[in-house]
């Protein structure tokens, strides 16, 4: 199988130098990627984290949720299953400063728009035509839920349009190790415990791939 995953929190820049993000370190969707490889699939990471690609990654390096929307849309014809790992600005700046904003003693205040939502863009998408073969195209999400977890993730599912939703919490963002729950449509939930990331991703493309 292809898959085309993405990694690490999108950067929204508001001037030359500052951004807003998040505090995800992108090592879920890399263990992903590993595990891909080494199970004997393709793996194409799509990364806003400053991790190190795993080896025998095809790997692209973007910033923005706009940027990493560009390669996805590029690259989602030819994948058999896209993993949306990466945490993404759900809000970008109106405007960026084309220079270093210089500080006043006034105020700021920035304003935002929301960002294209990649996920359900995919899940739009999925059973269009695939470049190399026939066959569903699957589309898993990643949920980043910090109450009522299932409830959160079971909507995102539906909502996106989804084959397959993984819940996670607050307490995995820039952990070795995760604990997660799986769902897809008509079948019970699945609890994967605590591990290392490198067995949860392991477990997961396992999962997908048979
Ligand atoms: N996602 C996406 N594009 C966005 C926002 C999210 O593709 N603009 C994807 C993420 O990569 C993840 C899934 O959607 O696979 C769920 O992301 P999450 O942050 O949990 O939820 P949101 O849809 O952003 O909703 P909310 O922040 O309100 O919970």
């Amino acid at each position: 199988m292809h898959f085309l995953i993405t990694a690490g929190g999108t950067r929204e820049y508001i001037d030359t130098v500052r951004f807003i993000s998040n505090a995800s370190s992108g090592k879920m969707g890399y263990a992903l990627a590993a595990a891909a490889i080494k199970a004997g699939h393709k793996a194409t990471l799509i990364s806003a984290s400053d991790l190190q690609p795993p080896v025998g990654a095809n790997f692209i390096g973007v910033d923005s949720t706009g940027e990493m929307f560009t390669v996805v849309k590029k690259r989602f014809p030819k994948c058999d299953c896209l993993i949306m790992v990466a945490a993404v600005s759900d809000y970008t700046p109106v405007k960026k400063s084309k220079t270093k904003i210089k500080k006043t003693k006034k105020n700021l205040t920035i304003r935002l728009k929301p960002t294209v939502d990649i996920l359900a863009w995919a899940g739009k998408h999925k059973n269009e035509r695939r470049a190399t073969s026939d066959g569903p195209r699957l589309v898993v999400g990643f949920a980043l839920e910090d109450k009522a977890v299932r409830a959160g993730a079971e909507k995102k599912l539906k909502e996106k349009n989804l084959d397959v939703i993984i819940a996670n919490t607050p307490a995995e963002i820039g952990s070795d190790s995760a604990a997660v729950q799986i769902k897809m449509p008509g079948r019970k939930w699945l609890k994967l415990p605590r591990a290392a990331k490198t067995q949860i991703a392991k477990k997961i493309i396992e999962l997908l791939a048979c």
